[in-house]
């Protein structure tokens, strides 16, 4: 295993390039297992859950190049059981369930177990597959679907106890493409990556209305073909550089970013007293950190409301703001794991309820700390490059998951960091 070594204290200036988005290759990937053709998909990060995805749908049949950002994928001949041993790597492998679905009639997936980040049913994704007519078991773990005769449209709301779902509001889009009649799903997600896999599908020649609204109509065709396409920018991965720039900048410039994707984040940003300056077309920024930054509240609530995958970089910061901030987390109220771990740094951080309440402190001083999750990692390391001294972030997997190269990327514009191999972790 490796391990990040961050020495904190240096200042970061200069240009990053953001990647491709994580959370939208994925869900693509997947649907491009709706046609037999060629499908060409661009800027696809080099992290491993898009590895993870690559090697699945590699072992259900398909062929997948990739090379320089750039994923080939031809699913000419598909098999439709998928191994708990691929898919316990990724919960967001349960979204080849409505490919699968639509091209095969019937799939075998391993249900995804917890995770840290909270209990992650799929309650959802299975009635919605349901509603489409199909039969679903559970069997020694696996999910069993089956709709012998075909999947057809309906309504179904698909909202639940914390909101409408991203990855179900995918599967149930793969799923109706190619379903008989309409479906028209209500509550549905509206984040920037299901616009982006709507975008993919239309490509494709599927008929969909709606996305990036909580009504999604979508009229089934008979075949969907080969297309190009190029992923949206990390809107995620943008947001933690911002902050990075807020807590330890002297001018960063971030290019490739989307400006509408990020208004909750950048909002608040500049409520703390940072400053951002996008271009006129939106695509690049430069945040310059406040003199004195102040403190702020955030509730976490789905697109275009402030993201959860966004927290958790952000209660880095406001440890170090001067003041009382509250973090209110209604998505995942269990998303607090990265808070112990920076309260080692010297963070004075409450935490009861799903809510943080953050007393900010003057300086963090670097700890050997516990990455739990990808975006609480995330959080370590921003706090990590304001402390004084060395912090030894150990399980750098859970970042490799979502980040293409960010030691590289923080190196480039002034960090002091090291991946090394961790002898405490072989
Ligand atoms: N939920 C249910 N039942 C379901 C599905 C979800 O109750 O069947 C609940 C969840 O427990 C949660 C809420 O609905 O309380 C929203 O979860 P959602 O289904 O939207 O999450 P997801 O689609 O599994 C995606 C991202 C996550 C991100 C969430 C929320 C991908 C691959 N993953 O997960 O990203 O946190 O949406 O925005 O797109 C990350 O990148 O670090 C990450 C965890």
């Amino acid at each position: 295993m490796e391990k990040l070594v961050v020495h904190g204290g240096y200042k970061l200036k200069g240009t990053v390039n953001i990647s491709g988005s994580k959370n939208a290759s994925l869900p693509i990937l997947a649907a491009s297992l709706l046609t037999d053709e060629s499908v060409f998909i661009r800027r696809v990060p080099d992290v491993s859950d898009t590895n993870f995805m690559v090697q699945i749908m590699g072992q259900l049949g398909a062929s997948v190049e990739r090379f320089s950002g750039n994923v080939r994928v031809e699913a000419k001949n598909l098999h439709s059981q998928a191994t708990y041993e691929q898919v316990r790597k990724m919960r967001a492998s349960i979204c080849l369930m409505g490919p699968l679905m639509a091209r095969m009639k019937q799939c075998v997936i391993p249900l995804p177990g917890g995770c840290v980040i909270g209990d992650r049913p799929v309650d959802l994704h299975i009635k919605a597959i349901q509603a489409l007519g199909a039969t679903v078991n559970i069997d020694k773990g696996n999910l069993i679907i089956s709709a012998p005769n075909g999947l057809t449209g309906a309504t179904i709301d698909l909202r639940g106890d914390h909101g409408p779902t991203v990855l179900g509001t995918d599967n149930l889009m793969m799923a109706a493409v190619l379903a008989k009649g309409t479906t028209v799903i209500e509550s549905a997600a509206a984040e920037p990556e299901v616009v982006d896999l709507a975008d993919f599908l239309i490509k494709m020649g599927a008929k969909i209305e709606g996305a990036g609204t909580r009504r999604i109509v979508i009229e089934g065709v008979e075949k969907l073909h080969g297309c190009t396409h190029t992923v949206i920018p990390d809107r995620i991965e943008a947001g933690t550089f911002m902050v990075a720039a807020a807590m330890m900048g002297e001018g960063v410039t971030l290019r490739r970013i989307c400006e509408e994707h990020m208004l909750s984040i950048t909002e608040l940003l500049r409520q703390c007293g940072h400053t951002i300056t996008f271009n006129d077309k939106g695509d690049t920024a430069v945040v310059e950190s406040a003199q004195t930054a102040k403190p702020a509240e955030l509730t976490t609530a789905p697109y275009p409301g402030y993201p959860t995958d966004m927290q958790a970089q952000m209660t880095a910061l406001l440890a170090i703001t001067e003041g009382i901030s509250v973090v209110k987390e209604t998505i995942f109220p269990q998303r607090f794991m990265h808070c112990s771990e920076l309260k080692r740094m010297g963070a004075n951080i409450k935490v009861a309820n799903g809510t943080a309440v953050i007393t900010g402190v003057n300086q963090l001083s670097g700890a050997p700390v516990m990455a739990s999750d990808l975006r609480a990692s995330a959080a370590l390391v921003l706090a990590a490059l304001k402390a004084e001294g060395t912090t030894e972030i150990h399980r750098l997997y859970h970042i490799d998951r979502g980040y293409e190269l960010i030691d590289e990327k923080l190196l480039s514009i002034g960090a002091n960091v090291e991946r090394l191999v961790d002898e405490e972790e072989q």
